[in-house]
């Protein structure tokens, strides 16, 4: 690994947040939002890269298709929702809402082409041709973009309005949407 990693704690999320956090759903997203933003540096470090460093792709194609769709659905389809319910109005929460889906459609545009761009440098051992670069760093520079509003207004309204049974809520619908058929353990652990 290069100097990007080593400047990040190099392996503190370079691996998919625990399911063992999912007993604190709130916690858990947060973790993935800390888990994007070391993706996006491995993604610029790619981007400005002589050559790929087989490691930092794996980690990013891993991101890219499995772990941010399961990310963007869970804000989509649970926690979005849930806020609309909570939120006062004075919260104007719809706005921000508005503008992150409007992100997520931009994401689902840019995610395969920017999971091509990957497989090809890693397949043909390559550094990635001007286009290629533009692109990876304008998707990084986008999520980035994205992260800071959801910490900034999302996570905060969500620890102040969401009730107890809307954070079991979304702690089971989490883990249905991981295939986790013992609820129990995550919360033990
Ligand atoms: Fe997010
Ligand atoms: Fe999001």
């Amino acid at each position: 690994m290069g100097k990007h990693v080593r400047h990040m704690h190099r392996g503190e999320y370079l691996e998919p947040t625990a399911v063992a956090l999912l007993g604190q759903p709130l916690a858990f997203i947060h973790e993935d939002h800390l888990r994007e933003r070391q993706i996006c540096t491995l993604i610029d470090g790619i981007a400005h890269g002589a050559m790929p460093e087989t490691d930092a792709v794996s980690a990013v194609l891993c991101f890219l298709t499995i772990e941010l769709p399961l990310h963007l659905k869970d804000e989509e389809e649970d926690l979005f929702p849930l806020l609309r319910r909570r939120c006062e109005p004075e919260d104007e929460i719809e706005k921000v809402i508005a503008k992150l889906l409007k992100d997520h459609g931009h994401a689902d545009e840019d995610t395969p082409q920017v999971v091509a761009i990957l497989e090809d440098l890693a397949n043909e051992a390559r550094a990635p041709k001007q286009g290629e670069k533009d692109m990876l760093l304008a998707y990084a520079a986008h999520s980035r973009r994205h992260l800071i509003l959801e910490n900034a207004i999302i996570l905060p309204f969500a620890r102040l309005r969401l009730t107890e049974t809307d954070l079991e809520t979304l702690y089971i619908r989490m883990c249905q949407r991981r295939g986790l058929k013992s609820l129990k353990d995550p919360r033990d652990a």
